[in-house]
């Protein structure tokens, strides 16, 4: 069967990958995907992803058997219901059931309906209501702008003066658009943040090793939030029981009240979760795999990705294996001055082969050859599994010490957390 994936990150390239590794799939076409891609056998398309007619034409010229999508903001526009509408079939959720990624006021309306563990919060459209809230409460204080923000319309104020400053940049200043028009406040939550993901058709679900991502841009986790600077799986600390705990008062829930709501879920749902004192609580719910930890997750599944895909979609249980043993780990590189600005079309390292795998995020051929150049703020991702997270880092950071990074950079300390505790 020939399958297509919508984006163009290192998520979809995992993805994307893992597919074609399925003895039954015979191409893999990525919509509009990146350059990097094409040197593992994936065929680009280019088409955008709000380009929902002409996606679904191509579809139906090519045979698709069904489509997976990737990113939060085209099941935010409604590609699932569009293919849908078409009779064609897409592993996403459908724009009403997104809503708990695109609404961060949705997701907490159903927890609290629902009564899902999460931090105590106000949602706002009127700046001296937010204000007087925030006053009230004190700090420290989390300011988040409603709708989607690319991971950055969230601030941890550690003071009450600049969570006033967030709602008031979100708020008056619209610095977010739309998405800021309405902000979710909400008590800080102290313990280890860890992204739990399952694949879900209605209340049936199927839950991956746990994985935690670094979201600041800097070691020691200092700098601005980004998409994700590296993550690794599963978390060695974080046990069984807390796993179990969180998949019977966060995840099940959820499904359950999602179908009650008539919006039943389809696809990949990713809470984001921190471990408080009083057990695992959500920060966030998105609609899609993560990135980068789509890029850990997936060379862990020992089983076949697109039948898995298939069963899910029509309703059977599918057989899903995972690699028991050892860490996989993935470290960013990303182009200098990210996540604000920063330069393009800098010379990308040759590809790892072996233990090691390359997945490629901002990444473009140059017009007069075969050289791979920059083209985004996460540019690729190293990744590579071992026995141990200590000697996991090892292997990246021996292959990176040997890579030209100039204008690039990475985290040198991806996975240490597991290693102090
Ligand atoms: P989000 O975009 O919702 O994932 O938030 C970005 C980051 O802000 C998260 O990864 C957390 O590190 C932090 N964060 C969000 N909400 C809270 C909260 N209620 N308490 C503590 N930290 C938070
Ligand atoms: N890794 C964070 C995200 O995908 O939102």
């Amino acid at each position: 069967m020939k399958v297509l994936v919508v984006g163009s990150g290192g998520r979809e390239h995992a993805i994307a990958k893992k597919l074609l590794e399925s003895e039954k799939v015979s191409q893999v076409f990525v919509a509009p995907g990146n350059d990097g891609m094409t040197l593992d056998g994936l065929e680009r398309v280019e088409i955008g992803i709000f380009e929902h007619s002409r996606l679904i034409a191509f579809a139906k010229a090519n045979d698709i058997a069904w489509t997976f999508v990737g990113p939060d903001d085209a099941l935010a526009a409604g590609i699932v219901d569009d293919f849908e509408e078409a009779g064609l079939k897409a592993f996403g959720p459908s724009r009403q059931a997104a809503e708990l990624e695109w609404s961060k006021d949705f997701a907490k309306q159903i927890m609290v309906k629902y009564g899902i563990p999460t931090a105590a919060f106000g949602t706002f459209s009127d700046f001296e209501k937010a204000k007087a809230y925030i006053v009230e409460q004190g700090a420290p204080i989390v300011v988040k702008a409603d709708g989607l923000a690319l991971g950055k319309g969230v601030v941890v104020a550690e003071t009450v003066e600049q969570a006033v400053e967030a709602a008031r940049e979100m708020l008056l200043d619209n610095k977010f658009g739309d998405s800021g028009a309405r902000v979710v406040i909400e008590e800080f939550l102290a313990g280890e943040e860890f992204s739990l993901f399952a694949l879900v058709n209605g209340d049936q679900f199927y839950i991956l090793p746990i994985a935690q991502d670094h979201k600041r841009a800097f070691d020691g986790d200092q700098g601005p939030n980004t998409g994700g600077m590296g993550a690794y799986a599963p978390v060695p600390h974080l046990d069984q029981a807390v796993i179990d705990q969180a998949i019977e008062t966060i995840v099940k829930p959820v499904l359950a009240g999602m179908v009650a709501e008539g919006r039943p879920y389809l696809g990949v749902l990713y809470a984001g979760l921190i471990l408080t004192a009083d057990g695992s609580k959500v920060i966030e719910f998105n609609s899609r795999f993560g990135d980068p930890e789509t890029q850990i997750i997936l060379p862990r599944l020992t089983s076949d990705f697109a039948q898995n895909i298939t069963d899910i979609l029509n309703e059977k249980t599918p057989d899903i294996t995972w690699l028991e043993d050892g860490v996989t780990l993935g470290v960013v590189v990303a182009s200098e001055g990210y996540p604000l600005a920063y330069e393009k079309g800098i010379e990308l390292p040759d590809k790892t082969n072996g233990e090691i795998i390359t997945y490629y995020a901002g990444a473009r051929f140059a017009e007069n050859g075969k050289a791979l150049l920059s083209n985004g703020g996460r540019v690729y991702m190293l990744v590579t599994t071992a026995d141990t997270v200590q000697a996991a880092q090892e292997k990246i950071y021996k292959e990176l010490d040997n890579q030209n990074t100039d204008g690039l950079f990475y985290r040198n300390d991806i996975g240490s957390k597991a290693i102090k505790d």
